[in-house]
């Protein structure tokens, strides 16, 4: 087995993790083995038995095998499917339920006779589940028990439903949900308050008996629990790290999942590394805050005991090194993000030239800008650069519903005051009335109650990017289409946005853009809105002269920050400007006390803001470099 095989460089994963460049591939992967699996069972006459998973995580393998049965003629015929879990209680019909869930992304569109699948009953009365569940494990141990399981893994380390505290030798059972994976799931809901409490579950004895388990995670959402499960001690308060006992178990995952286990973050603890410069700047960054001291401070005795013995070998006397870096991280402070005029560049992360530049700001929802770069913006329009800013999406979704009433009673007060006729739109505020009386959790807008927000949303920006100094005509709403494509499907098509893009920059042709590189938001829509930019720009690289001259900055938004060793502009504020930001930010009130998407950070965006640039600030001190209020941090993106 693969256990038995562990190679150095994964000393501390206590079980076989396969890692793949992006979660399409794996996904293939995953799907491959599941038809490798079925067809060589038909070749014997033999029926599969698979456990299933719902989550987002299986979707694209779903996706893979409807692909395979219709293409490939790979057929379901002989496979019977136990699936996980099921909410309790829910209705099957229901549009969260994992019933609803495996017929839309797999059992519709296969040929699977529908009496051969099995998902935990939501709809049994409390008296009635023990013995469902009995009758759930009897069914799976008649049939052989299961050939393969797949699972996904909860940010609690629950694999099915069995969050922390449950037993290695649990059976399918009726469990209480976690509070962290109810938030999880609340956007599905339309709010936590409308997630089941309960859920039926197969147990981790039920997993453990699978003669395959695989499993998957993507993205950085599941990097710390990721390694929590690999590298961690086995124990109740993450479940998955049970799985290391099992001797047939897999972790299939992608590079983003995989960024926090040792081999991948601190690799010179496990193996001999290249050491090129990004490593370096990592190494040595990572050895002054592990230790707490000032780079100038290291010795070469903190490199020998911190697996850098070979980069000292290699590349010291580590005071050189030290000295290397030191002037590294110091050269991407800058007081001047559009770059100093008339000063020597060659050390400055922006050109000097031309002094006054055209800069576009893409902000993906209408506050991102002022949030995560409010004190460059403010900068950038001081020192006179031609800014523009431009909001990619409406962000017509986080509004709440009685903010969008009250500013519709106010244009009717308004125009009765200046004697306009208000029919109309009085009819349309009955209407807006009703729709919101019966709306269900979750359920989209009308299209007026969306416009409504919309424009709330825009009223806010306007307000935000002229106190940053913007005059209006560069003030640009792009609404691209594929916000409201992507409120039913998730998989969408951007080319008009694409198309959008790419006129509004050839128009304005920047020296300098800005874009949010924060691929963890939890919509999806940040990345989506990168994408855009990035295929607009590669297109027009191949006829537009300007684009040679045009530097590409990302920030990150109110999520997440870029590491340390990964910034290459440190743009300082000073009290005054963190004051000035934070009045930007206060324009957006509809996002203010309480947005409709928090996130799980129950901090205000401002205070969020705030915090994570004091953070920065504190690390640049922490590293030996000066003082600052705070820092916002900038990385290059060559397109
Ligand atoms: C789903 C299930 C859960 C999910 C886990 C990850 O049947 O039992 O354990 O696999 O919550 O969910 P996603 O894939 O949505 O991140």
């Amino acid at each position: 087995m693969p256990r038995l095989n562990l190679l150095e460089e994964t000393r501390f994963e206590k079980l076989p993790v396969t890692i793949y460049d992006n979660a399409a591939d794996a996904s293939i992967a995953v799907a491959r083995r599941i038809a490798k699996l079925i067809k060589s069972k038909q070749r014997n006459n033999e029926k599969t038995v698979l456990g299933l998973a719902t989550g987002v995580t299986p979707i694209k393998v779903y996706a893979e095998l409807v692909r395979m049965h219709k293409e490939d003629s790979l057929s379901f015929k002989d496979v019977i499917t136990f699936n996980l879990d099921e909410y309790y209680p829910m209705r099957p019909t229901s549009a969260q339920s994992y019933v609803t869930f495996m017929k839309d992304n797999l059992f519709n569109h296969i040929d699977i006779d529908l009496n051969n699948v099995h998902i935990p009953d939501g709809t049994l009365a409390k008296d009635e589940v023990a013995d469902f569940c009995l009758e759930y494990e009897r069914k799976i141990t008649a049939l052989g028990g299961l050939d393969m399981q797949i699972l996904g893994i909860g940010r609690t380390g629950h694999i099915g439903f069995n969050e922390p505290g449950s037993a290695p030798n649990s059976g399918t059972r009726l469990v209480t949900l976690d509070d962290l994976t109810r938030s999880d799931a609340s956007r599905d809901f339309g709010g936590k308050e409308n997630v089941p409490t309960k859920a039926i579950t197969m147990g981790i004895g039920t997993i453990f008996k699978a003669r395959e388990i695989i499993l998957m995670a993507w993205s950085k959402k599941k990097a710390s629990i990721l390694k929590k499960a690999v590298e961690g001690e086995i124990s109740a308060d993450v479940p998955a790290t049970y799985l290391q006992l099992s001797d047939h178990v897999e972790f299939i995952v992608d590079k983003d999942a995989a960024s926090e286990l040792t081999r991948l973050d601190t690799p010179w603890l496990v193996k001999d590394c290249i050491w090129d410069e990004q490593i370096i700047k990592k190494a040595v960054t990572w050895l002054a805050l592990t230790l707490n001291k000032p780079i100038l401070k290291l010795t070469e005795e903190d490199y020998n005991n911190h697996g850098m013995a070979q980069l000292a070998t290699e590349k010291g006397p580590v005071y050189n090194i030290n000295i290397n870096i030191f002037n590294k991280l110091q050269h991407t402070i800058t007081g001047w993000p559009g770059g100093k005029p008339n000063a020597d560049d060659s050390q400055r992360p922006e050109r000097a030239e031309p002094a006054k530049k055209r800069t576009v700001i893409f902000s993906p929802h209408p506050d991102d800008d002022v949030i995560s770069m409010g004190g460059t913006f403010i900068r950038l329009a001081d020192q006179g650069h031609e800014v523009h800013v431009a909001y990619q999406t409406s962000g017509n979704t986080a509004v709440w519903d009685d903010d969008a009433l009250r500013y519709v009673e106010f244009s009717i007060d308004f125009n009765k005051y200046q004697k306009i006729d208000t029919t109309q739109l009085e009819d349309l505020y009955m209407r807006m009335r009703s729709f919101l009386k019966e709306k269900q959790p979750n359920q989209t807008d009308s299209e007026e109650i969306l416009t409504v927000k919309g424009q709330i949303r825009k009223g806010e920006a306007i307000a935000g990017a002229r106190y940053a100094g913007l005059p209006d005509e560069r003030i640009h709403f792009m609404n691209l289409p594929f916000y409201d494509r992507f409120k039913s499907q998730k998989s969408v098509s951007y080319e008009d946005d694409i198309k959008q893009t790419m006129d509004l920059l050839n128009m304005i042709k920047p020296h300098q853009i800005f874009a949010a590189g924060d691929f963890a938001d939890p919509h999806g829509t940040h990345k989506v809105c990168f994408d855009i930019i990035i295929n607009a720009l590669k297109r027009l690289r191949e006829t537009e002269e300007w684009i040679k001259d045009c530097w590409l900055w990302l920030y990150r938004g109110a999520w997440h920050e870029f590491p340390i060793h990964e910034i290459e502009m440190a743009v300082p504020l000073s009290p005054e400007e963190v004051t000035r930001k934070r009045l930007a930010i206060f324009k957006h009130q509809s996002q203010k006390d309480m947005p409709v998407f928090p996130g799980e950070d129950s901090r205000e965006f401002w205070v969020r803001a705030e915090d994570r640039t004091k953070e920065t600030a504190f690390c640049y001190n922490q590293l030996g470099l000066a003082e600052y209020e705070a820092i916002e941090a900038f990385v290059r993106w060559d397109y």
